[in-house]
């Protein structure tokens, strides 16, 4: 049943999970996804504060953060950086020698894409520059971000191969399905495709969805994180 006194008090306290409406995967608990994840001693800065209908909730940053520590990921791309704060976090986790590449669209973005996308699924931001939070602490030289629209950019001059692709763009089926066909292409063999919104975007759960016919892809109780263990 709907908690909708819940929702009432707190609406984003449903947008984070209770508005899981889509997606045909099963929820499993983050260990059985990653056996050893409970062990992972993990930073986490700034996590508190974020936009939360845009950002990771902080639980899900920590779920990020553990996936990076026990995975010892250390050449990550997140397509879309917004204000930076999990690029942050992703690199504050990564080891020393570490890369978070981050991609977002310009500050002088002419509203023009390479894909076509209804306007609702535009979900370009207005936090320009992007990648404010990550900047003058400890952790910026281990971030790089890249401008440039991801459907249009060439992946293959990224840094390839990575270890993990985190894929939080365009919502847009069309978006999802060519984020998540170029990173299933420029992620290592035992690395990690993990897309943000599976259950509450109708277009990410599509794509999720489809691609889990092709690898292992798990959705993380809790969460709307799905993890696509490419082999
Ligand atoms: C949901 S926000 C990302 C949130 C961020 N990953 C986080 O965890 O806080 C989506 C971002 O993708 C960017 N974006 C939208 N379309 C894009 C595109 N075609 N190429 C690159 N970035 C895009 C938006 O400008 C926005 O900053």
């Amino acid at each position: 049943m709907l908690p909708v006194r819940a929702m009432l008090g707190d609406p984003l306290a449903y947008h984070t999970v209770g508005s899981w409406t889509f997606g045909r995967l099963p929820r499993v608990d983050i260990t059985q996804a990653f056996p050893r994840i409970e062990e992972a001693e993990i930073v986490l800065v700034k996590p508190l504060g974020g936009d939360a209908e845009t950002s990771v909730t902080p639980h899900e940053m920590a779920v990020l953060c553990a996936i990076v520590r026990s995975t010892g990921a250390k050449r990550i791309l997140e397509i879309g950086t917004f204000d930076g704060r999990t690029a942050l976090n992703l690199a504050a986790n990564a080891p020393a020698d570490g890369l978070v590449t981050t991609v977002d669209l310009p500050a002088d973005w002419n509203r023009g894409l390479a894909l076509k996308v209804p306007h609702h699924a535009m979900n370009a931001t207005s936090v320009l520059p992007s990648g404010l939070k990550y900047r003058d602490t400890p952790y910026a030289p281990r971030v790089r971000q890249v401008y440039g629209d991801s459907a249009a950019l060439d992946w293959s001059a990224l840094g390839v191969p990575f270890d993990m692709v985190f894929i939080d763009g365009c919502h847009s089926y069309d978006y999802v399905m060519s984020d998540t066909l170029r990173a299933l292409g420029s992620v290592r063999q035992g690395g990690l495709v993990i897309w943000h919104d599976y259950g509450m975007i109708e277009d990410v759960s599509r794509v999720v969805d489809e691609t889990a016919s092709r690898i292992q892809v798990r959705a993380i109780r809790s969460t709307s994180l799905a993890v696509g263990f490419v082999s």
